[in-house]
Formats: C-alpha cells, sequence, structure tokens
C-alpha cells in the first residue's frame, strides 16, 4: 500500500515539475512576442497546461505526500524531511505566481521583463535538485 501511495506521489511530482518547467518557459516567449495572434495562442497554452497538468498533478502529489506523512509519521522528525517540505512549499508558491503572472499577461499587461521569466524559469530546478537530495540522500 505505502509503494503504491509512493509511486503514485512519485508520477504526479513528474507531470508537476514537467508542467512548471514548461509553462515557466511559455511566459519568457509569451514576455518576448509582440503580435496578438501569437500572444492569444500562448494564453491558450498556458490556460491548457497549468489546467489540465501543472494544478491537478502538484494537488495529487500534495495528497499522497501527506498521506504518507499520516502513515510514516515519524518522517515529520527528520531534519531532511524539514528542508524538503520548505523547498515544496517554495515550489508550490512558484506554481501559484505563474498563474498570477498568466491572469496579468490575459489581462493585456506585459509584466517584468524577458529576463526576469527565464531567472524564474531556474528556480523549480533548483528547489527540486534539492528535495530529491533531500529525500534521497538524508545528509542529515
Ligand atoms: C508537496 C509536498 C510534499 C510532501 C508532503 C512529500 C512527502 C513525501 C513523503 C512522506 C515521502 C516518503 C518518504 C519515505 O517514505 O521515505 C516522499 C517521497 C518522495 N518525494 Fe515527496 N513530498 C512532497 C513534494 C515532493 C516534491 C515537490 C518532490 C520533487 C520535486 C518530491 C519527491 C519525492 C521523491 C523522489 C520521493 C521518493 C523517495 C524515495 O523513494 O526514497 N516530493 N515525499
Amino acid at each position: 500500500m505505502y509503494q503504491i501511495v509512493l509511486s503514485v506521489h512519485v508520477i504526479a511530482i513528474i507531470s508537476w515539475m514537467a508542467g512548471i518547467l514548461y509553462l515557466l518557459r511559455l511566459l519568457v516567449y509569451h514576455r518576448m512576442e509582440t503580435e496578438k495572434v501569437v500572444k492569444d495562442r500562448f494564453e491558450l497554452m498556458e490556460y491548457r497546461l497549468y489546467r489540465y497538468i501543472t494544478n491537478p498533478a502538484m494537488i495529487v502529489a500534495l495528497i499522497f505526500g501527506i498521506w504518507m506523512l499520516v502513515l510514516n509519521s515519524f518522517l515529520l522528525s527528520q531534519p531532511w524531511m524539514h528542508v524538503k517540505l520548505t523547498a515544496a512549499v517554495l515550489l508550490i508558491g512558484v506554481t501559484h505566481y505563474a498563474k498570477a503572472m498568466m491572469k496579468k499577461f490575459k489581462r493585456g499587461e506585459m509584466p517584468k521583463t524577458e529576463k526576469y521569466f527565464r531567472v524564474l524559469n531556474e528556480i523549480p530546478t533548483l528547489l527540486m535538485i534539492i528535495i530529491v537530495i533531500m529525500v534521497i540522500v538524508r545528509p542529515f
């Protein structure tokens, strides 16, 4: 049972990461674009990617992650899990921030700069590296 919950957690994590990394890349190109018809296309792609992949995967990853913490509450006393959960909360924050940026584009705004979105695009990768090292290496 635990292994099945863990498997679903990891599958949802892979979908969440694929979704958020692609979504933030779309925001980079969206910010660079000047043609309305192309910007409308990006808006639709971003909406579908967030609505049907990124957000559902994040919710499933969270539910199955918490489920394992309930099944194995000892993990909550582990410092590596504290670092992991902090990084996971930041990743949830980045995902919601991407949604807020999508809303600004939808209102016809052109928020921030192309460089800003390129830097933002690297943050989920850094958080994922920290999380995977914490949960597999358990350095402390
Ligand atoms: C959203 C909040 C999250 C919670 C509550 C959570 C919780 C957990 C728990 C309790 C385990 C089982 C650990 C064990 O039994 O040894 C686990 C495993 C795992 N988690 Fe998460 N997690 C979350 C997010 C993430 C994220 C964002 C990633 C990666 C980007 C991630 C990657 C993993 C991996 C790779 C494993 C498997 C580790 C192994 O098999 O040894 N988790 N998670």
